[in-house]
């Protein structure tokens, strides 16, 4: 028993988990993330970035990466592979290179056709764009190298490109702030119509989930969110689910009470196709200062734990 055996009982695909060869270097650690009764799938915090794959230009590196696929595979999960264009975590020779348009999408097409090639066949889905989206629903061109050096045609352009170097992965478009009925919610609905007025494939909305305690409200608003994106032909996922408690001052029982709320809103909706958590343990998590994962910073379970497991 475990949540990912819950998950897949409830019809889904997957329950599953970020991690990093950082958490592959604590023995303790991965002996969780190891356990394929918790976790189906795994996505790589960092080694799948455009900085940590191609650090400089032409040059990439697989090896961090790499490690991980290998242990999902020796344990029969499947790969989110995260991500491809993204505005943060791009190497300075991009950043700084003073691109024209057409040598950063050329730039960017040779990336994703790398990239994509090398693991072609062993990603269950990619994020080909994460985080396009201003919080009024606008693409975001303040501190983007790709908006606001080529525009929003980026994105159906990065899309093309990895259906191209993976015909059967399921290509997603990645995104926080939008799990909930709002205008950045409405703007990646329109960014996935976009998409498809381009003539590009996509098939997927992630969810990223970075939640707060107690303000994560009910199902119903999960789920109504969700249907209006599977109205669009997309399936939908929470790709990076964490719920920030404040390790100062800790309300486990709510943060237990939220969790559930968003598994029991991914259950309700037949596109929904599984959740991923940022990370597992309180140990290794990107938030400072807070506690918002279902395993303590001591590899104990949490209520969060047994809630997610429950609301199966
Ligand atoms: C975070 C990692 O967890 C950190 O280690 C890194 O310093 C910054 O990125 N949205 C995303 C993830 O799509 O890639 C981010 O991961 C968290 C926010």
């Amino acid at each position: 028993d475990g949540l990912n055996v819950r998950a897949k009982a409830a019809g889904k695909k997957y329950f599953g988990t970020e991690i990093s060869t950082t958490v592959m270097n604590d023995a303790n650690a991965n002996n969780i993330a190891k356990n394929s009764q918790d976790f189906g799938q795994y996505t790589c915090e960092n080694e799948m970035k455009f900085d940590a794959l191609e650090p400089s230009r032409g040059t990439f590196n697989y090896a961090n990466a790499d490690r991980i696929v290998a242990q999902a595979q020796a344990n029969g999960m499947l790969m989110r592979c995260h991500n491809l264009v993204w505005h943060n975590q791009v190497p300075s020779w991009v950043t700084n290179g003073h691109f024209d348009n057409a040598t950063l999408i050329s730039i960017m097409k040779n990336h994703i056709a790398n990239v994509v090639g090398h693991y072609k066949g062993k990603c269950y889905a990619w994020d080909v764009v994460n985080e396009a989206l201003n919080e009024d629903g606008t693409y975001r061109t303040s501190g983007s190298v790709w908006g606001s050096t080529i525009g929003p045609a980026y994105i159906p352009i990065a899309f093309a490109a990895a259906a191209e170097a993976d015909p059967d992965a399921k290509l997603y478009y990645n995104d926080y702030n939008c799990d909930r009925a709002g205008a950045k919610a409405t703007g990646a609905q329109n960014l996935i119509k976009m998409v498809k007025q381009y003539g590009a494939p996509i098939h997927g909305f992630g969810m990223q989930g970075h939640l707060t305690t107690g303000q994560v409200g009910s199902a119903s608003q999960y789920v109504s969110n969700m249907q209006a994106f599977a109205a669009l032909g997309v399936e939908v996922a929470f790709t990076e689910l964490d719920i920030a408690t404040p390790s100062s001052n800790p309300n486990f029982q709510q943060q237990a009470t939220d969790y559930a709320t968003i598994v029991s809103a991914c259950k309700q909706v037949d596109a929904c196709v599984g959740i991923t958590t940022w990370g597992f343990t309180d140990k290794y998590t990107w938030i400072s200062n807070s506690d918002p994962l279902p395993w303590d910073s001591n590899l104990q379970k949490k209520p969060a734990y047994t809630a997610i497991l429950n609301a199966w």
